[in-house]
């Protein structure tokens, strides 16, 4: 696997890997786990040659939010994605992707707002914009993201097609289901703060979201259900719940109960640290 830091070395080492074959870009932040090795091995089956960016984007963290305790462990990282058989590593420093004097930034309207855009302000312009500049940088011919930020997902599949990228085409954005552990806990490199009491408390998310929708699709109204898994997650030992909303999967436009296309999506903090979860909810 080669590793490269500066854009000077970036794009001879990804001409070269293009020049053999196609391209699929893998965008991380690293702390790498089974979720990320999953979006790793679907992009080997896609591809001819694999790419992973591992960059901590501070602008997609608020002031109040985690980017210094964020995990940092690239060579770590880095030897899990040689056995994966990634062909290039992208790990920029701060001051590659942003230097001195940078002021662009990318909106996304509609499908950025609610759910984590009003519980994280210009979280997703951080995201769009920092996702935007690794296409032009590595130039993928096709892109894997997880499914468990579905919002982000959106958010990128809007922002790709509005610019028209590089990338061949809006299917080339492919989202991976969510990788679970054995409790159902959705897998993220931020249930790496939970102590042990809290992440025992952390599988009431996944549980009682499944229980919800079993409701919803017993014909219990949403008016009901979504005010009642608060209530159990706070009752859980969750400290509060943002939002626990029924959204289109596609659009993200509210819906009103278990309609076609539906998503629950959640979340919940447990002292300081804020997961998040989404799952269709089958009528
Ligand atoms: O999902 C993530 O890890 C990040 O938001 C992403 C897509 C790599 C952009 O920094």
């Amino acid at each position: 696997m080669h590793t490269v830091t500066t854009l000077a070395d970036l794009r001879p080492a990804t001409e070269a890997l293009r020049a053999s074959g196609t391209l699929a870009l893998v965008p991380t932040m690293g702390a790498l786990h089974e979720g990320h090795l999953a979006l790793v091995r679907e992009a080997r089956e896609a591809a001819d040659h694999v790419a992973v960016s591992i960059f901590v984007n501070p602008r997609q963290f608020g002031a109040n939010e985690d980017l210094d305790a964020y995990p940092r462990q690239l060579a770590l990282d880095s030897a899990l994605l040689e056995v994966e058989g990634v062909g290039l590593l992208w790990a920029p420093s701060p001051e590659e992707v942003y230097p001195q004097g940078y002021a662009t930034n990318i909106s996304v309207a509609g499908v950025s707002e609610g759910l984590c855009g009003a519980d994280r302000p210009g979280h997703f312009d951080g995201v769009a914009t920092v996702v935007c500049k690794l296409f032009n940088q590595v130039r993928p011919d096709i892109a894997f993201f997880g499914e468990k930020d579905w919002q982000q997902l959106a958010v990128i599949r809007r922002m790709a097609r509005d610019l028209d990228l590089t990338l061949p085409h809006v299917e080339a954005i492919h989202g991976v289901p969510i990788v679970r552990e054995a409790d159902g806990l959705a897998m993220s490199s931020r249930n790496a703060y939970l102590s042990a009491d809290q992440r025992a408390t952390a599988a009431a998310l996944p549980r009682e979201m499944r229980a919800a929708i079993a409701r919803l699709a017993a014909g219990d109204p949403a008016h009901s259900v979504l005010p009642a898994l608060t209530g159990e997650l706070l009752e859980a030992g969750f400290d509060s719940v943002d939002y626990a909303e029924l959204r289109h999967g596609d659009n993200l436009a509210p819906t009103a109960g278990a309609a076609p296309g539906t998503r629950l999506f959640v979340a919940a903090r447990i002292g300081g640290t804020r997961l998040i979860d989404n799952m269709p909810v089958v009528g």
